[in-house]
C-alpha cells in the first residue's frame, strides 16, 4: 500500500513537473518571436561564434556512439567528410548500360525505374505515389538555385518522408518545427558532431539554397504526412555481422553471431528494397540490447527518479514526457520522437550535448541530456523507438494546431 501511495506521489510530481515546464515552455514559445524565415549565415551577420554558432573544437569523441554516425572508429584529428558528388545519371566506367538502363518492377507498384533511374536524385523515383500527397517540385527535383549540384529532398528522405537511419525522417514532424530546422542548418546553428559525416553537409548546402517559398513547400509537404511505424526494435544480445556503406550499416551474413556490446544496430528489414530499389514501404530492423527497453521506459517516463523510503531521489533528467507529451507524439511545436529510427535520436543526442545542435532558447534539450551517458542514451532511444505512433486526430498538422488552441 504505502509504495502504491509513493508511486502515486510520484506520478503526481512528475505530472505537476511536467505541467509547469510546458506551461513554461508555451508561454515562453508564444513570447518569442519567431525566427524570420531569411536566416543569414553566421558570417553574414557577423554574430560571435559561440553565441548559438555550432564549435567543432570541443567534441567529446571519446564517448561518441560511432555506430549512431555509421562509422566505426573515431575521426583522425583534422579528418572532415569530402563533399558528395551530385547525382548523375551517367554510367560508370565499369557498369553495364543494358544492366543499368534495364526497367525494374516492385511489388505492388504500377511504376517500372532502372537502376539509372533509382539513384537519379534530381528527378526521384515514386513507387507508391498514392502513399503522399503531390511531391511539391522542391522535393522531387530539389531547390532550383544549386542547378546541376542540386538534389530532390526526396532522394534522401523518400518521398514518404520516412527517411532512413543516416539521414532523418522528416514525416509529421510539427510545421514550424521544419522551418526552424531548415534554418538552423542554413545559418550554421545545426551541425553534425562528426566531421565526416557527408550527407550533413550536403543537407546544410540544400538547406542554404531554399527560396523562402521551397522552405514553406517543403515544411508543408514533409508536416502534412503522418509517421507511421517502420522500424521494428529488437532487443538481442547477438547481431548480424555488418559492413558500413554511406554510414549505413548492412549486414553481412543471416545469423547472428556478434556481440551487440552496447550498441544499436539499425538495418534495412530487406537490403534490395531498400537499396537496389529504395523502397519506400520496406523499413528497418533496430537491434537494441537486452533489457534496454525497460531502463529506457523508466528514464523517460520518471527522469530516473525514485522514492526510496519516505526520501525522494532526484533523477538524472527531466522525463520526456513532460515535453514530448505522455504518448511522445509532440506538443506544440515539440517535435513528436515515438517510434522514430533510434540510431538517428541518439545521434541527435550526442549532437545537443555536444553543443552542435544548439536548441531554442531556452535551450530545453541541452540541460536534458547534460547527464545522460552512451548508455542512458541507448536505452532511451530503445524504448522511445519501440512506442507505437498514435494520431489522436486529423494530420499532424492539424494536430498541433489543436495543441495550440
Ligand atoms: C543528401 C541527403 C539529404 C537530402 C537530399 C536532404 N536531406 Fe534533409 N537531412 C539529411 C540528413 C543527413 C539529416 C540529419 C542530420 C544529422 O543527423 O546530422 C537531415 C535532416 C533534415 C531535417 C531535420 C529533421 C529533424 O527531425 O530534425 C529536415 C526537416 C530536413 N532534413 C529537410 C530536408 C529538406 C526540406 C530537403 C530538401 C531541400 C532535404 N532535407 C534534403 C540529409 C538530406
Ligand atoms: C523541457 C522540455 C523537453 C524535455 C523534458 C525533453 N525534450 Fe526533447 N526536445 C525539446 C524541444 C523544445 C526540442 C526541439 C528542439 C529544436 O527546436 O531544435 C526537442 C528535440 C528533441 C529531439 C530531436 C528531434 C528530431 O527530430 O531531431 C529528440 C530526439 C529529443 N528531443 C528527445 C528527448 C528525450 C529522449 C528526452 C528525455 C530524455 C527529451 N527529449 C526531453 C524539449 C524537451
Amino acid at each position: 500500500m504505502k509504495r502504491y501511495i509513493s508511486g502515486v506521489i510520484l506520478g503526481i510530481a512528475c505530472f505537476v513537473l511536467g505541467a509547469a515546464v510546458t506551461r513554461y515552455y508555451d508561454i515562453h514559445r508564444l513570447i518569442t518571436p519567431q525566427p524570420v524565415q531569411t536566416a543569414k549565415s553566421p558570417a553574414e551577420t557577423g554574430a560571435p561564434s559561440g553565441e548559438g554558432v555550432a564549435d567543432v573544437t570541443a567534441i567529446d569523441f571519446t564517448n561518441q556512439p560511432l555506430w549512431a554516425y555509421g562509422f566505426d572508429r573515431p575521426p583522425l584529428p583534422g579528418e572532415k567528410a569530402s563533399p558528395q558528388n551530385p547525382p548523375s545519371r551517367n554510367l560508370r566506367a565499369n557498369q553495364d548500360p543494358i544492366e543499368q538502363t534495364r526497367p525494374m518492377h516492385l511489388n505492388g507498384s504500377k511504376a517500372q525505374y532502372s537502376l539509372v533511374d533509382v539513384r537519379d536524385g534530381q528527378n526521384v523515383i515514386d513507387w507508391f505515389p498514392e502513399d503522399h500527397p503531390p511531391m511539391p517540385k522542391v522535393i522531387q527535383h530539389g531547390p532550383a538555385a544549386l542547378g546541376e549540384k542540386t538534389r530532390g529532398c526526396a532522394s534522401c528522405h523518400l518521398p514518404n518522408g520516412h527517411g532512413r537511419p543516416e539521414n532523418a525522417g522528416p514525416a509529421g514532424l510539427p510545421k514550424s518545427y521544419i522551418m526552424r530546422q531548415l534554418q538552423d542548418f542554413r545559418s550554421g546553428r545545426r551541425h553534425s558532431a562528426d566531421p565526416r559525416k557527408p550527407n550533413t553537409n550536403t543537407m546544410i548546402e540544400l538547406a542554404k539554397a531554399l527560396s523562402d517559398e521551397e522552405l514553406n513547400a517543403a515544411a508543408d509537404y514533409f508536416s502534412s504526412i503522418r509517421w507511421t511505424r517502420w522500424i521494428r526494435v529488437v532487443e538481442t544480445d547477438l547481431v548480424p555481422k555488418t559492413r558500413i556503406q554511406g554510414n549505413l550499416f548492412l549486414p553481412l551474413e543471416k545469423e547472428k553471431t556478434e556481440p551487440i556490446a552496447g550498441r544499436i544496430i539499425e538495418l534495412p528489414e530487406n537490403e534490395e528494397l531498400a537499396e537496389t530499389y529504395r523502397s519506400p514501404r520496406s523499413g528497418f530492423i533496430a537491434y537494441v540490447p537486452l533489457g534496454s527497453i525497460k531502463k529506457g521506459m523508466d528514464l523517460v517516463t520518471t527522469g530516473g527518479a525514485k522514492i526510496v523510503g519516505n526520501q525522494f531521489i532526484q533523477g538524472k533528467t527531466t522525463p520526456c514526457i513532460t515535453c514530448h507529451g505522455p504518448d511522445l507524439m509532440g506538443v506544440a511545436d515539440v517535435p513528436p520522437i515515438a517510434g522514430r529510427s533510434p540510431s538517428y535520436m541518439v545521434r541527435q543526442l550526442f549532437d545537443i550535448q555536444q553543443g552542435t545542435r544548439p536548441t531554442q532558447p531556452p535551450q530545453l534539450m541541452k540541460f536534458i541530456v547534460a547527464n545522460l551517458t552512451k548508455e542512458d542514451m541507448v536505452a532511451i532511444a530503445a524504448y522511445v523507438s519501440s512506442r507505437k505512433p498514435v494520431y489522436t486526430t486529423g494530420t499532424p498538422t492539424q494536430t498541433t494546431r489543436a495543441a495550440l488552441q
